[in-house]
């Protein structure tokens, strides 16, 4: 899997138009994740604040807590992230590409190792001028998983 990989550009439009739902009064951040799925299906969210800033659930976490109550932490196949500030009015901008944080590679690497599959993860800056697909394990080398606690998938 390299950067030449192929963008899921619906993935991407899904993850989009989730960020448009962000709970993000604090940051004022919106962000949005994907997950393509065995059966094509796409499960996506937004990031969730708090007034207890530290509480946060990023896009990334969220999408893939839906999926674990769905059982289906298995069948993720690929992931989709952007993200961008708010304003004022509402509209959302950015020109950075949004890669997910550490705590959401970790979360990521569960579906990962449980489908035994390594996952592409478009990424993406709001105004689309900045469109990268990576591995997941370019992101999180040498990660720590089920297989370390001797859990299969
Ligand atoms: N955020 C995500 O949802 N995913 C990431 O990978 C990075 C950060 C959110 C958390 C917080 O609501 C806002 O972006 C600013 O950090």
């Amino acid at each position: 899997m390299t950067g030449a990989d192929i963008a899921d550009m619906e993935l991407l439009a899904a993850a989009r138009d989730a960020a448009t739902r962000a709970y993000a009064p604090y940051s004022r951040f919106a962000v949005g994740a994907a997950l393509r799925m065995t059966d094509g299906s796409i499960i996506a969210a937004a990031n969730v604040e708090n007034a207890s800033y530290g509480l946060t659930l990023c896009a990334e976490t969220v999408a893939i807590a839906l999926a674990a109550n769905r059982g289906a932490l298995h069948q993720v196949v690929a992931v989709a992230v952007i993200g961008g500030a708010r304003t004022e009015d509402g509209d959302i901008h950015g020109d950075a590409l949004l890669t997910p944080c550490g705590r959401c590679r970790q979360m990521l690497h569960e579906a990962a190792a449980l489908g035994g599959r390594d996952l592409p993860v478009t990424c993406a800056s709001w105004d689309a001028s900045k469109v990268e697909v990576v591995a997941l394990s370019t992101l999180l080398p040498h990660a720590f998983g089920p297989d370390n606690l001797g859990v299969e998938g």
